[in-house]
């Protein structure tokens, strides 16, 4: 029976770069989840009958809130409800599953690399028919609706097996448990020549995937031991657990030093990786070199059409904008654009539909292609598996390579996090009150070329987004950026995005942090860090 249930707004749901993000004990708070699946279902029109991807990343709270909007989407009219067994999917597979099956839409049940369990974070964010996360326009209405919530809908029913693959009726919506794992993989073998990568594997070649005890555990584990007969062991904290075993599932050199320790180390195996909470994001590290996520997307731009599903070619790429330009002389050199969209990958969907990009990425580990409307972190590592196996050379061998051809660009990121709220306000605030001051001035011996807030126009829907990032360009292609963290879930995150261009190859083996040496300078000189945020180092430095 279908419960129509009285309820109060909220204040505070209004979704950031990848939907609601908040504490678990947020979440936990009477009718929170509820209010929010709510008004989701109320921004959207037309999904009588039609089916809905539920899944989640496996972290503290999943399968309460899984059952939860499975009542909820029958309450309301849904005529199925695809979920992954135990309520895990990756986001890729997702946004897979939406576009295989033609389901309306699809809800996502993570907070991607941020810890989890019960004091930690949990997120709900929904994706479009299309897989991709919803454009801003829908999250707008989202939160108005939140605003103003008076009711949901709910149903009086038990809770659904998430155990047994097989079909349940609730209400009147079919539930469907399905196999996670079998559609992605799928789709996988039609992308990368698999019998390659097996016979890499075969001449001896060893590969260390750490999953991070999160979702990716049961792809990786399928994928590359079981498909592509990578030694057992290959994978590992390969179970995901609900407080990802008390780390963060955030794939960066703090949180995965022990793989980067042992890529560094002599007896290392020759490929490292690892992947994030729910799967979308991806760390790549090459027998003693970290490979950076922008250099990683350039090289695979530059190398994709050695996989079959790229043969063809590219018809674009796209980063965000705080994303190095090294993807740019990439597209210069293939005679394709380089699309530059704002931070969150949102903003590549529309130009993924139009067919003018085909090959996505971010600076902060994300990248992917037109298969999906996600970034796929195991889509990267097979795309680097597939490039290897073609071109039979070590990571550091091809990165050098490629550094020599198109250039280094040197780029770091610094970020702050947990800091005063209004305090990283103040700094940004300052900042963008002297932009048109800057250019011609010259700030530890760099000369400012040009400054801006940066804003997008979208070509295809033609909306446009404002106060994206400060990005101050200097003389030479040095750049800094500035902006704040919209993931964050608690202060405030200030991010600082550092890049130096250097196409001599005698002068493109320094360590990172000293080429960037006078660009960290600029930068406190510039924002005055310190004194606004009240902290002489950053958090985390990627
Ligand atoms: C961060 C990353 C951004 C990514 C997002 C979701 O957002 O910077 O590139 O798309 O997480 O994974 P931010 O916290 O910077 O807003
Ligand atoms: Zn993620």
């Amino acid at each position: 029976m279908i419960r129509k249930v009285t309820t109060e707004p909220y204040a505070d749901q209004k979704p950031g770069t990848s939907g609601l993000r908040k504490k678990v004990s947020v979440f936990r708070q009477p009718n929170y989840v509820e209010n929010f699946i709510q008004s989701i279902f109320d921004s959207l029109e037309g999904f009588q009958g039609k089916t809905l991807v539920i899944g989640g990343d496996g972290r503290f709270y999943n399968p309460q809130v899984i059952q939860k909007v499975i009542r909820m989407a029958a309450a309301n009219g849904f005529g199925r409800a695809l979920v992954g067994r135990g309520g895990i999917v990756s986001t890729p597979a997702v946004s897979h599953l939406i576009r295989k099956y033609g389901a309306y839409g699809g809800i996502i049940l993570s907070a991607s690399h941020n810890p989890g369990g019960p004091d930690e974070d949990f997120g709900i964010k929904y994706n479009i028919g299309n897989g991709g996360p919803a454009p801003e326009g829908i999250t707008d209405a989202i939160h108005a609706h939140s605003e103003r919530i008076e009711r949901y809908l709910t149903l009086d029913a038990g809770d659904v097996d998430l155990d047994a693959e097989g079909r349940t009726i609730i209400g009147d919506m079919e539930v469907e448990i399905i196999d996670p794992v079998a559609d992605y993989a799928e789709l996988m073998q039609t992308l990368f020549d698999f019998d390659a990568i097996r016979a890499l594997f075969e001449s001896g070649f060893r590969i260390r995937f750490d999953a991070m005890h999160a979702v990716t555990g049961p792809y990786a584990t399928e994928i590359f031991e079981k498909r592509l007969a990578a030694p057992p062991g290959s994978v590992v904290n390969s179970v995901p657990k609900p407080d990802f075993g008390g780390h963060h599932p955030d794939p960066n050199l703090v949180h995965a030093k022990d793989l980067h320790d042992l890529m560094m180390s002599d007896d290392g195996p020759d490929f490292g990786a690892a992947s994030d909470g729910d799967g979308d994001r991806n760390l790549i590290i090459g027998k003693g070199l970290f490979v950076t996520p922008s250099d990683s997307l350039a090289i695979l731009a530059a190398n994709a059409h050695l996989a079959p599903g790229y043969a063809k070619g590219l018809r674009g790429i796209a980063r965000s904008m705080p994303t190095s330009a090294a993807a740019d002389r990439v597209a210069a050199r293939l005679g394709i654009d380089c699309h530059v969209t704002p931070t969150g990958w949102k903003f590549f969907g529309n130009l993924l539909d139009a067919g003018m990009a085909t090959i996505c990425g971010e600076e902060s580990a994300g990248a992917g292609s037109d298969h999906v409307r996600e970034k796929d972190g195991l889509w990267a590592v097979l795309l680097w598996l597939n490039i290897l196996a073609s071109r039979r050379q070590s990571v550091k061998d091809i990165v050098v390579e490629h550094w020599a051809s198109h250039g280094r660009n040197y780029y770091s990121r610094h970020d702050y996090e947990n800091v005063d709220t209004a305090a990283a306000h103040a700094l940004m605030q300052a900042l963008r009150a002297r932009i048109e001051e800057l250019p011609g001035t010259t700030v530890q011996g760099l000369t400012v070329r040009a400054a801006d807030d940066f804003a997008y126009h979208d070509p295809v829907d033609q909306s446009t987004s404002e106060h994206q990032g400060i990005r101050i360009r200097f003389e030479g292609g040095s750049r800094l950026v500035f902006r704040l963290s919209g993931t964050g879930t608690s202060g405030a995150t200030l991010r600082v995005y550092m890049e130096r261009f250097e196409a001599d190859p005698a002068r493109q083996s320094i360590d990172t942090q000293q080429a960037l040496q006078s660009l960290i300078a600029a930068a406190e000189e510039l924002a005055c860090i310190r004194n606004h945020v009240a902290r002489d180092v950053p958090s985390v430095i990627t």
